[in-house]
């Protein structure tokens, strides 16, 4: 008996002991993911005029610069991130300086409350002002997020039951155009319809987000839990003409971030609402994501999860253009950020606890030399190796601004969780 109370008590100190050293170890993961931040967007903030909002890198090693005023053509959705990055370098270090950077960006951005020309108004306003709002509340943050609001309900059609993503698409090869085309990076645009509800308990905010949130599970997610990135309604009847890629490898593929956004997306969905079906599709898209045989050892994706499977695609694949098929990180920051909330509204601890371990590891990944940058390099972002789109020829193997937000954003879930 005695022998046994013993052993029982060596295994609780060691599981103590194993217990005490995952969390400094994660405690040092979220020090040195923002450490490495305030360096390199110290730098970004001294290097970038106010106004302008740094997205990635071109092709010649310059800093690929957006102004802050919506425009009709070339569609831009992530202005909101560089204000969302320095909100949570306050938000960690507790530094009025950066409180007082992110004000100033996030100000100028204010005319984007009007933008109504594409359906990205939910990033920009969220990432920035809805940061804002988050850590700093005020009168002003809240009127331009339900502001915002009323912009993006332009975009709301009572036949199809969604809000539009672009006024028209077409497939790379030319043979398919819609003038409804839905993709299921939209579900992300949902977080600012809800944050207005949330705010003034107007329901004309409530349903429409309720419905493009119904609409995306019926017709973007697969039965395996993958997601069609484009879906093209008919706006005269609201039935679904086609199912189509833009940014993918093909349409019957999974592109990385678009499994992502749906993630994010229905987690974000079943926070404000608890209808169990948004969950259970959370849990659907986060377990094809993290269990998907060609996801590589280091958990970052590629670009696409089915890149060289399925023929139906309409772009220029080679399939001997790169050596290694670019990874995504973006992809795995959202979905490290997304994992993080989804495991506090999971019932069963093995499944919680899961989502955790896959987060952490996609997290030490992109904080290792093979995806955080030096200080000083890349440009001043804080993430390498990301894509906009392989298929568009646009921004493959660069940083993106919104890897790093989605990788502190994940951190400081990290950090709320140790
Ligand atoms: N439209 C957002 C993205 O490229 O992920």
């Amino acid at each position: 008996m005695k022998v046994f109370l013993l052993n029982r008590a060596a295994t609780l100190l060691l599981a103590a002991v194993v217990l005490m050293s995952c969390s400094a170890n994660e405690q040092r993961l979220v020090e040195k993911g923002f450490e490495r931040a305030a360096q390199q967007y110290e730098l970004m903030y001294e290097a970038t005029p106010l106004g302008m909002y740094p997205r990635t890198v071109n092709n010649s090693g310059e800093t690929r610069l957006i102004g802050a005023e919506p425009l009709k053509s070339g569609a831009n959705w992530t202005n909101g991130f560089y204000p969302g990055v320095l909100w949570m370098l306050y938000a960690h270090t507790g530094d009025v300086q950066w409180k007082a950077k992110a004000e100033n960006v996030t100000r100028a951005l204010e005319v984007q409350k009007n933008q109504i020309y594409h359906h990205d108004i939910g990033f920009i306003i969220m990432a920035s002002f809805g940061k804002a709002y988050e850590y700093c509340p005020s009168e002003y943050y809240k009127n331009v997020i339900v502001h915002a609001a009323g912009s993006q309900l332009s975009r709301f059609s009572e036949i199809t039951g969604t809000t539009k993503s672009w006024d028209q698409w077409t497939s790379r090869g030319g043979t398919y155009t819609t003038y409804y085309p839905v993709i299921i990076d939209n579900l992300m645009n949902l977080d600012l319809l809800f944050k207005a509800y949330e705010l003034t308990g107007d329901e004309k905010f409530l349903k429409p987000a309720l419905s493009h949130a119904d609409k995306t599970m019926a017709n973007h997610i697969r039965e395996d839990g993958s997601a069609f990135h484009l879906v093209a309604y008919n706006p005269e009847t609201g039935e679904v003409d086609a199912r189509k890629t833009s940014q993918g490898f093909s349409d019957s593929s999974a592109w990385s971030r678009g499994q992502a956004w749906a993630i994010y997306g229905f987690t974000m969905c079943y926070r404000f609402t608890k209808k169990p079906e948004y969950l259970e599709t959370a849990m659907k898209a986060a377990d094809f994501f993290i269990n998907h045989k060609n996801l590589p050892e280091d958990s970052i994706p590629y670009w696409d999860f089915n890149i060289g499977e399925f023929t139906d695609y309409e772009w220029a694949y080679d399939p001997e253009r790169f050596e290694e098929e670019p990874r995504d990180a973006s992809a795995a920051a959202a979905t490290a950020s997304a994992l993080l909330e989804l495991k506090n509204y999971v019932d069963d601890p093995a499944k919680a606890q899961q989502y955790r371990d896959a987060a952490v590891k996609m997290l030490s990944s992109l904080a290792s030399p093979a995806y955080m940058a030096e200080r000083g390099e890349n440009n001043y972002y804080l993430l390498m190796h990301s894509v906009a789109s392989v298929p568009h020829n646009s921004s493959i193997d660069k940083p993106e601004t919104y890897a790093d937000y989605y990788f502190l954003e994940a951190l400081l879930k990290l950090k709320n969780d140790l």
